[in-house]
Protein backbone atom coordinates (compact mmCIF):
# COMPACT_ATOMS: atom_id res chain seq x y z
CA UNK A 1 0.00 0.00 0.00
CA UNK A 2 0.99 3.46 -0.73
CA UNK A 3 0.73 6.55 0.69
CA UNK A 4 -2.12 8.75 1.82
CA UNK A 5 -1.52 11.82 -0.83
CA UNK A 6 -0.02 14.51 1.28
CA UNK A 7 -2.70 17.03 1.35
CA UNK A 8 -4.85 14.25 2.86
CA UNK A 9 -6.40 15.58 6.55
CA UNK A 10 -5.40 13.16 9.68
CA UNK A 11 -7.05 14.52 12.46
CA UNK A 12 -9.03 13.58 15.73
CA UNK A 13 -12.04 15.06 17.36
CA UNK A 14 -14.30 15.72 20.44
CA UNK A 15 -17.28 17.65 21.57
CA UNK A 16 -17.68 20.56 24.40
CA UNK A 17 -20.05 18.89 26.86
CA UNK A 18 -18.40 15.64 26.38
CA UNK A 19 -14.90 16.62 27.28
CA UNK A 20 -14.87 20.25 28.36
CA UNK A 21 -16.37 20.07 32.12
CA UNK A 22 -16.17 23.31 34.18
CA UNK A 23 -20.20 23.59 33.99
CA UNK A 24 -20.11 26.35 36.16
CA UNK A 25 -16.93 28.18 35.29
CA UNK A 26 -16.31 30.89 33.05
CA UNK A 27 -19.77 32.26 32.87
CA UNK A 28 -21.37 29.40 31.07
CA UNK A 29 -24.87 28.66 32.01
CA UNK A 30 -26.71 25.33 31.94
CA UNK A 31 -27.94 23.20 28.46
CA UNK A 32 -30.52 20.77 27.76
CA UNK A 33 -27.78 18.17 28.26
CA UNK A 34 -27.20 19.34 32.42
CA UNK A 35 -30.83 19.01 33.16
CA UNK A 36 -31.08 15.60 31.44
CA UNK A 37 -28.02 13.95 32.51
CA UNK A 38 -29.17 15.18 36.15
CA UNK A 39 -33.02 13.66 35.64
CA UNK A 40 -32.57 10.17 37.26
CA UNK A 41 -33.28 7.20 34.44
CA UNK A 42 -31.82 9.13 31.50
CA UNK A 43 -28.24 8.27 31.87
CA UNK A 44 -26.25 5.41 32.81
CA UNK A 45 -25.29 5.54 36.09
CA UNK A 46 -26.17 8.95 36.95
CA UNK A 47 -23.22 9.96 34.72
CA UNK A 48 -22.80 13.84 34.01
CA UNK A 49 -20.55 16.26 32.40
CA UNK A 50 -20.27 18.50 35.21
CA UNK A 51 -16.46 17.66 35.30
CA UNK A 52 -15.83 15.57 32.18
CA UNK A 53 -12.65 15.62 31.01
CA UNK A 54 -11.91 19.12 32.89
CA UNK A 55 -10.70 19.93 29.58
CA UNK A 56 -11.67 23.58 29.76
CA UNK A 57 -8.66 23.72 32.38
CA UNK A 58 -6.35 21.53 31.22
CA UNK A 59 -6.62 22.60 26.93
CA UNK A 60 -3.16 23.07 27.14
CA UNK A 61 -2.30 19.74 27.73
CA UNK A 62 -4.67 18.19 25.62
CA UNK A 63 -3.40 20.28 22.96
CA UNK A 64 0.15 19.00 23.35
CA UNK A 65 -1.10 15.48 23.39
CA UNK A 66 -2.61 16.46 19.96
CA UNK A 67 0.57 17.62 18.82
CA UNK A 68 2.68 14.86 19.79
CA UNK A 69 -0.03 12.68 17.99
CA UNK A 70 1.48 14.80 14.68
CA UNK A 71 -2.46 15.34 13.09
CA UNK A 72 -3.05 17.96 10.72
CA UNK A 73 -6.51 18.96 12.55
CA UNK A 74 -8.65 18.89 15.33
CA UNK A 75 -12.11 18.88 15.35
CA UNK A 76 -13.83 20.49 18.36
CA UNK A 77 -17.63 21.75 18.92
CA UNK A 78 -17.83 25.19 20.78
CA UNK A 79 -20.31 25.49 24.02
CA UNK A 80 -23.72 27.76 22.89
CA UNK A 81 -24.54 28.23 26.91
CA UNK A 82 -20.46 29.23 27.61
CA UNK A 83 -21.45 32.45 24.21
CA UNK A 84 -24.97 33.11 25.28
CA UNK A 85 -25.57 32.32 28.69
CA UNK A 86 -28.68 34.06 28.54
CA UNK A 87 -30.68 35.25 25.71
CA UNK A 88 -29.37 38.31 23.89
CA UNK A 89 -26.90 38.18 26.32
CA UNK A 90 -23.05 37.62 25.12
CA UNK A 91 -20.34 36.49 27.18
CA UNK A 92 -16.95 37.07 26.01
CA UNK A 93 -15.21 35.01 28.55
CA UNK A 94 -17.08 32.13 26.88
CA UNK A 95 -15.69 33.25 23.72
CA UNK A 96 -12.28 33.89 25.25
CA UNK A 97 -11.75 30.37 26.08
CA UNK A 98 -12.37 29.43 22.20
CA UNK A 99 -9.99 32.14 21.27
CA UNK A 100 -7.35 30.78 23.57
CA UNK A 101 -7.82 27.23 22.57
CA UNK A 102 -7.45 27.73 18.67
CA UNK A 103 -4.61 30.30 19.41
CA UNK A 104 -3.01 27.27 21.18
CA UNK A 105 -3.93 24.91 18.37
CA UNK A 106 -2.33 27.14 15.53
CA UNK A 107 1.09 27.49 17.72
CA UNK A 108 1.51 23.53 17.83
CA UNK A 109 0.28 23.91 13.99
CA UNK A 110 -2.51 22.28 14.23
CA UNK A 111 -5.83 23.22 12.14
CA UNK A 112 -9.09 23.88 14.29
CA UNK A 113 -12.06 23.06 12.79
CA UNK A 114 -15.07 23.97 14.60
CA UNK A 115 -18.15 23.04 15.22
CA UNK A 116 -20.98 25.17 16.18
CA UNK A 117 -23.59 23.00 17.36
CA UNK A 118 -22.76 19.46 19.25
CA UNK A 119 -26.12 19.36 20.99
CA UNK A 120 -25.45 21.63 24.09
CA UNK A 121 -28.21 23.82 23.69
CA UNK A 122 -28.79 26.50 26.29
CA UNK A 123 -31.60 25.68 28.44
CA UNK A 124 -32.82 29.35 28.09
CA UNK A 125 -33.50 28.49 24.08
CA UNK A 126 -35.16 25.11 25.53
CA UNK A 127 -38.06 27.11 27.67
CA UNK A 128 -38.74 29.07 24.92
CA UNK A 129 -39.45 25.55 22.95
CA UNK A 130 -35.90 24.78 21.45
CA UNK A 131 -35.46 23.16 18.22
CA UNK A 132 -39.15 22.96 17.91
CA UNK A 133 -39.88 26.93 17.98
CA UNK A 134 -38.60 28.25 14.95
CA UNK A 135 -37.39 31.25 16.39
CA UNK A 136 -34.56 28.75 17.34
CA UNK A 137 -33.13 29.89 13.86
CA UNK A 138 -32.29 33.30 15.13
CA UNK A 139 -31.10 32.31 18.23
CA UNK A 140 -28.98 30.52 16.79
CA UNK A 141 -27.82 32.56 13.89
CA UNK A 142 -26.63 35.35 16.88
CA UNK A 143 -24.56 32.30 18.20
CA UNK A 144 -23.18 31.52 14.89
CA UNK A 145 -22.37 35.15 13.93
CA UNK A 146 -20.73 36.03 17.72
CA UNK A 147 -18.14 32.86 16.48
CA UNK A 148 -17.99 33.64 13.08
CA UNK A 149 -16.81 37.21 14.10
CA UNK A 150 -14.42 36.24 16.83
CA UNK A 151 -12.40 33.03 15.56
CA UNK A 152 -12.98 32.83 11.55
CA UNK A 153 -9.45 33.85 11.14
CA UNK A 154 -7.86 30.94 12.83
CA UNK A 155 -10.22 28.26 12.34
CA UNK A 156 -9.76 26.16 9.42
CA UNK A 157 -13.23 25.39 8.72
CA UNK A 158 -16.68 25.23 9.96
CA UNK A 159 -19.10 22.76 10.64
CA UNK A 160 -22.47 24.55 11.48
CA UNK A 161 -24.71 21.27 13.24
CA UNK A 162 -22.90 18.14 14.09
CA UNK A 163 -25.84 14.83 13.37
CA UNK A 164 -28.81 16.48 12.70
CA UNK A 165 -30.72 13.42 12.99
CA UNK A 166 -29.43 12.62 17.23
CA UNK A 167 -30.33 16.09 17.98
CA UNK A 168 -34.05 15.72 15.95
CA UNK A 169 -35.04 12.87 15.80
CA UNK A 170 -33.15 10.83 18.83
CA UNK A 171 -33.64 13.72 21.11
CA UNK A 172 -37.38 14.82 20.20
CA UNK A 173 -38.72 11.84 18.94
CA UNK A 174 -37.20 8.53 20.72
CA UNK A 175 -36.40 10.47 23.82
CA UNK A 176 -33.00 8.80 24.17
CA UNK A 177 -31.04 12.41 24.21
CA UNK A 178 -31.90 15.55 25.63
CA UNK A 179 -34.45 16.79 26.02
CA UNK A 180 -36.07 13.66 25.67
CA UNK A 181 -39.26 13.98 24.18
CA UNK A 182 -41.34 11.70 22.49
CA UNK A 183 -43.31 13.04 19.65
CA UNK A 184 -42.51 12.44 15.83
CA UNK A 185 -44.22 15.99 14.95
CA UNK A 186 -41.62 17.93 17.58
CA UNK A 187 -38.98 15.51 15.86
CA UNK A 188 -39.93 17.00 12.24
CA UNK A 189 -39.97 20.44 13.26
CA UNK A 190 -36.54 20.06 15.38
CA UNK A 191 -35.13 18.61 12.11
CA UNK A 192 -36.62 21.26 9.41
CA UNK A 193 -35.36 24.08 12.14
CA UNK A 194 -31.86 22.71 12.81
CA UNK A 195 -31.24 22.10 8.72
CA UNK A 196 -32.87 25.93 7.86
CA UNK A 197 -30.49 27.18 10.91
CA UNK A 198 -27.70 25.00 8.60
CA UNK A 199 -28.10 26.92 5.32
CA UNK A 200 -28.80 30.82 7.11
CA UNK A 201 -25.64 30.09 9.07
CA UNK A 202 -23.71 29.15 5.44
CA UNK A 203 -25.55 32.28 4.33
CA UNK A 204 -24.69 34.70 6.94
CA UNK A 205 -20.59 33.26 6.61
CA UNK A 206 -20.20 33.62 3.25
CA UNK A 207 -22.65 36.62 1.94
CA UNK A 208 -23.09 38.98 4.66
CA UNK A 209 -19.35 38.41 6.19
CA UNK A 210 -17.55 37.86 2.68
CA UNK A 211 -15.43 34.83 4.75
CA UNK A 212 -13.80 32.37 2.41
CA UNK A 213 -13.03 29.68 5.45
CA UNK A 214 -14.31 26.24 4.29
CA UNK A 215 -17.93 25.49 5.94
CA UNK A 216 -20.34 22.35 5.79
CA UNK A 217 -22.44 19.86 8.04
CA UNK A 218 -21.99 16.62 9.13
CA UNK A 219 -24.36 14.39 9.10
CA UNK A 220 -24.50 10.65 10.79
CA UNK A 221 -25.10 7.82 8.37
CA UNK A 222 -26.10 4.25 8.37
CA UNK A 223 -26.20 2.33 5.44
CA UNK A 224 -29.26 0.16 5.95
CA UNK A 225 -29.37 -3.57 5.12
CA UNK A 226 -32.09 -5.60 5.63
CA UNK A 227 -32.23 -9.39 7.30
CA UNK A 228 -33.64 -10.99 3.93
CA UNK A 229 -35.20 -10.26 0.83
CA UNK A 230 -38.28 -10.47 2.02
CA UNK A 231 -40.80 -7.56 0.83
CA UNK A 232 -41.86 -6.98 4.20
CA UNK A 233 -38.23 -6.42 5.24
CA UNK A 234 -37.09 -4.44 1.79
CA UNK A 235 -39.77 -1.61 3.08
CA UNK A 236 -38.02 -2.02 6.39
CA UNK A 237 -34.70 -0.94 4.94
CA UNK A 238 -36.40 1.70 2.67
CA UNK A 239 -38.17 3.01 5.78
CA UNK A 240 -34.61 2.89 8.11
CA UNK A 241 -32.84 4.53 4.81
CA UNK A 242 -35.19 7.12 4.80
CA UNK A 243 -35.47 8.12 8.79
CA UNK A 244 -31.94 7.92 9.50
CA UNK A 245 -30.12 9.04 5.52
CA UNK A 246 -32.59 11.06 3.27
CA UNK A 247 -34.67 12.74 5.54
CA UNK A 248 -31.70 14.89 5.76
CA UNK A 249 -29.34 14.13 2.49
CA UNK A 250 -32.16 15.35 0.54
CA UNK A 251 -32.90 18.65 1.43
CA UNK A 252 -29.06 19.35 1.60
CA UNK A 253 -28.85 17.95 -2.01
CA UNK A 254 -31.95 17.77 -3.81
CA UNK A 255 -33.89 20.55 -2.36
CA UNK A 256 -37.03 18.37 -1.23
CA UNK A 257 -38.07 15.56 1.65
CA UNK A 258 -38.25 12.64 0.41
CA UNK A 259 -41.92 11.67 -0.83
CA UNK A 260 -42.27 8.12 0.53
CA UNK A 261 -41.25 9.53 3.83
CA UNK A 262 -43.64 13.11 3.91
CA UNK A 263 -46.19 9.90 2.95
CA UNK A 264 -45.04 7.91 5.74
CA UNK A 265 -45.15 10.56 8.37
CA UNK A 266 -48.45 12.18 6.99
CA UNK A 267 -50.29 9.65 9.20
CA UNK A 268 -48.62 11.02 12.38
CA UNK A 269 -48.37 14.79 11.85
CA UNK A 270 -51.19 17.74 11.42
CA UNK A 271 -49.71 18.91 8.79
CA UNK A 272 -46.43 20.17 7.13
CA UNK A 273 -47.04 24.37 7.50
CA UNK A 274 -43.69 24.45 9.50
CA UNK A 275 -41.87 23.91 6.23
CA UNK A 276 -42.20 27.63 4.43
CA UNK A 277 -41.91 28.67 1.07
CA UNK A 278 -37.87 29.37 0.34
CA UNK A 279 -36.67 26.79 3.30
CA UNK A 280 -35.68 24.20 0.79
CA UNK A 281 -33.51 27.09 -1.39
CA UNK A 282 -31.82 27.83 2.05
CA UNK A 283 -31.15 24.23 3.36
CA UNK A 284 -29.83 23.46 -0.15
CA UNK A 285 -27.31 26.02 -0.13
CA UNK A 286 -23.67 25.37 -1.76
CA UNK A 287 -21.09 24.34 0.98
CA UNK A 288 -17.40 23.77 0.75
CA UNK A 289 -17.74 20.24 1.95
CA UNK A 290 -19.50 17.91 3.44
CA UNK A 291 -18.65 15.68 6.80
CA UNK A 292 -19.58 12.18 7.45
CA UNK A 293 -19.79 10.37 10.60
CA UNK A 294 -19.94 6.80 9.91
CA UNK A 295 -19.51 4.67 12.89
CA UNK A 296 -21.69 1.27 11.52
CA UNK A 297 -23.95 -0.37 9.05
CA UNK A 298 -27.91 -0.35 9.98
CA UNK A 299 -29.57 -4.21 9.80
CA UNK A 300 -32.75 -4.20 10.03
CA UNK A 301 -35.72 -6.23 9.91
CA UNK A 302 -40.05 -5.39 9.37
CA UNK A 303 -41.87 -4.64 12.32
CA UNK A 304 -45.16 -3.84 11.75
CA UNK A 305 -46.00 -2.44 15.34
CA UNK A 306 -43.20 0.05 15.13
CA UNK A 307 -43.92 3.22 13.99
CA UNK A 308 -41.96 3.35 10.78
CA UNK A 309 -41.93 -0.10 10.28
CA UNK A 310 -38.23 -0.95 11.12
CA UNK A 311 -36.52 -2.37 13.90
CA UNK A 312 -32.87 -3.80 14.50
CA UNK A 313 -32.57 -7.07 13.49
CA UNK A 314 -29.57 -9.43 14.60
CA UNK A 315 -26.66 -9.83 12.59
CA UNK A 316 -23.18 -11.98 13.15
CA UNK A 317 -21.07 -9.27 12.32
CA UNK A 318 -18.29 -8.62 14.69
CA UNK A 319 -19.75 -6.04 17.26
CA UNK A 320 -18.02 -2.99 19.04
CA UNK A 321 -18.36 -2.26 22.73
CA UNK A 322 -21.42 -0.19 21.71
CA UNK A 323 -23.16 -3.72 19.81
CA UNK A 324 -22.72 -2.03 16.55
CA UNK A 325 -21.79 -4.04 13.52
CA UNK A 326 -17.86 -3.49 12.15
CA UNK A 327 -18.78 -2.55 8.66
CA UNK A 328 -15.81 -0.97 6.76
CA UNK A 329 -17.40 -2.60 3.08
CA UNK A 330 -20.66 -0.94 3.83
CA UNK A 331 -18.94 2.58 4.93
CA UNK A 332 -17.55 2.06 1.04
CA UNK A 333 -20.43 0.94 -0.31
CA UNK A 334 -22.34 4.33 1.22
CA UNK A 335 -19.77 6.44 -0.27
CA UNK A 336 -20.34 5.06 -3.64
CA UNK A 337 -24.11 5.94 -3.54
CA UNK A 338 -23.48 9.84 -2.38
CA UNK A 339 -21.00 10.12 -5.20
CA UNK A 340 -23.81 8.48 -7.48
CA UNK A 341 -27.05 9.92 -6.05
CA UNK A 342 -25.79 12.54 -3.91
CA UNK A 343 -22.40 15.19 -4.28
CA UNK A 344 -19.35 15.48 -5.93
CA UNK A 345 -18.45 17.62 -2.82
CA UNK A 346 -14.74 16.91 -1.24
CA UNK A 347 -16.04 14.45 2.01
CA UNK A 348 -14.27 14.59 5.67
CA UNK A 349 -14.51 12.10 7.87
CA UNK A 350 -15.51 13.89 10.91
CA UNK A 351 -15.74 10.96 13.54
CA UNK A 352 -14.92 7.06 13.13
CA UNK A 353 -14.37 4.70 15.73
CA UNK A 354 -15.21 2.26 18.37
CA UNK A 355 -15.94 1.92 22.23
CA UNK A 356 -14.40 -1.15 23.38
CA UNK A 357 -14.24 -2.18 27.37
CA UNK A 358 -10.74 -1.23 27.80
CA UNK A 359 -8.56 -2.12 30.51
CA UNK A 360 -5.35 0.06 31.99
CA UNK A 361 -2.58 -2.28 32.95
CA UNK A 362 -0.29 -1.40 36.50
CA UNK A 363 2.44 0.12 33.78
CA UNK A 364 -0.05 2.58 32.34
CA UNK A 365 -0.50 0.36 29.21
CA UNK A 366 -3.98 -0.08 27.65
CA UNK A 367 -3.83 -2.42 24.54
CA UNK A 368 -6.74 -2.08 22.63
CA UNK A 369 -6.58 -3.83 19.77
CA UNK A 370 -9.53 -4.19 18.53
CA UNK A 371 -9.70 -0.48 18.25
CA UNK A 372 -6.49 -0.86 16.26
CA UNK A 373 -8.18 -2.90 13.83
CA UNK A 374 -11.32 -0.92 13.83
CA UNK A 375 -9.19 2.29 12.54
CA UNK A 376 -6.74 -0.17 10.39
CA UNK A 377 -10.35 -1.05 8.75
CA UNK A 378 -11.65 1.92 7.78
CA UNK A 379 -8.93 4.05 6.58
CA UNK A 380 -8.13 1.04 4.52
CA UNK A 381 -11.11 1.51 3.00
CA UNK A 382 -10.74 5.42 3.07
CA UNK A 383 -7.41 4.69 1.12
CA UNK A 384 -9.01 2.66 -1.75
CA UNK A 385 -11.96 4.51 -1.63
CA UNK A 386 -9.15 7.51 -2.53
CA UNK A 387 -7.33 5.30 -4.91
CA UNK A 388 -11.02 5.15 -6.62
CA UNK A 389 -10.81 8.66 -7.28
CA UNK A 390 -14.24 8.82 -4.28
CA UNK A 391 -12.19 12.24 -2.87
CA UNK A 392 -12.13 11.52 0.90
CA UNK A 393 -10.00 14.96 1.86
CA UNK A 394 -9.97 13.85 5.28
CA UNK A 395 -10.54 11.30 8.52
CA UNK A 396 -10.56 12.39 12.03
CA UNK A 397 -10.98 9.74 14.13
CA UNK A 398 -13.27 10.00 16.87
CA UNK A 399 -11.99 10.32 20.00
CA UNK A 400 -9.11 12.09 21.34
CA UNK A 401 -10.46 11.18 25.09
CA UNK A 402 -12.51 8.74 26.49
CA UNK A 403 -15.32 10.86 27.45
CA UNK A 404 -19.17 11.51 28.76
CA UNK A 405 -20.94 9.29 25.93
CA UNK A 406 -24.09 10.79 26.16
CA UNK A 407 -26.75 8.15 27.71
CA UNK A 408 -23.97 5.87 28.20
CA UNK A 409 -22.32 8.22 30.80
CA UNK A 410 -18.51 7.17 31.33
CA UNK A 411 -19.23 3.42 30.98
CA UNK A 412 -18.17 3.58 26.89
CA UNK A 413 -15.05 4.86 26.35
CA UNK A 414 -14.33 5.87 22.52
CA UNK A 415 -10.99 7.75 23.18
CA UNK A 416 -7.22 6.38 21.60
CA UNK A 417 -6.07 8.35 24.99
CA UNK A 418 -7.52 6.43 28.10
CA UNK A 419 -8.62 9.05 30.82
CA UNK A 420 -8.59 8.06 34.29
CA UNK A 421 -11.91 9.81 35.68
CA UNK A 422 -10.82 10.05 39.02
CA UNK A 423 -7.20 11.61 38.76
CA UNK A 424 -7.86 13.31 35.11
CA UNK A 425 -4.60 11.40 34.20
CA UNK A 426 -4.18 10.48 30.40
CA UNK A 427 -2.74 7.31 28.96
CA UNK A 428 -1.26 6.47 25.98
CA UNK A 429 -3.41 3.46 24.47
CA UNK A 430 -2.17 1.19 21.67
CA UNK A 431 -4.39 2.74 19.14
CA UNK A 432 -2.68 6.42 20.30
CA UNK A 433 0.14 4.55 19.77
CA UNK A 434 -0.64 3.21 16.17
CA UNK A 435 -2.64 6.53 14.75
CA UNK A 436 0.71 8.46 15.35
CA UNK A 437 2.71 5.93 13.14
CA UNK A 438 0.43 5.89 10.79
CA UNK A 439 -0.11 9.99 10.42
CA UNK A 440 3.90 9.55 10.45
CA UNK A 441 4.18 7.51 7.38
CA UNK A 442 0.75 8.65 6.16
CA UNK A 443 0.45 4.58 5.35
CA UNK A 444 -1.08 1.85 7.00
CA UNK A 445 2.06 -0.18 6.55
CA UNK A 446 4.36 -1.18 9.35
C1 LIG B 1 -21.38 10.63 17.18
C2 LIG B 1 -21.45 11.85 18.03
O1 LIG B 1 -21.22 12.99 17.26
C3 LIG B 1 -20.51 11.80 19.22
O2 LIG B 1 -20.84 12.85 20.07
C4 LIG B 1 -20.58 10.45 19.89
O3 LIG B 1 -19.79 10.39 21.04
C5 LIG B 1 -20.17 9.39 18.90
N1 LIG B 1 -21.12 9.39 17.82
C6 LIG B 1 -20.11 7.99 19.46
O4 LIG B 1 -21.38 7.55 19.79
Amino acid sequence: MARFKEDFIFGTATSSYQIEGASNQGGRSLSIWDTFAKTPGNVWNGDHGDVACDHYNRYKEDVQIIKELGVDSYRFSIAWPRIFPEEGVYNEEGMDFYRSLVKELRAAGIQPKATLYHWDLPMWAYEKGGWVNRESVDWFLEFAEACFTQLDADVESWITHNEPWCASFLSYHEGHHAPGHQNIEEGLKAAHHILLSHGKAVQLLKNKLGSTTPVGITLNLAPAYAESSSANDQIAMNNADGYTNRWFLDPIFKGSYPVDMMNLFSKYVHDFNFIQEGDLDTISVACDFFGINYYSRAFVKYAGNENFLFTSAHSTYKKTGMGWDVSPQEFKELIYRLREEYTDLPIYITENGAAYDDVLEVDGSVHDDERVAYVEHHLQAVYDLNEEGMNIAGYFLWSLLDNFEWAFGYDKRFGIIYVDFETQKRYWKDSAKRYKEIVQARSLLK
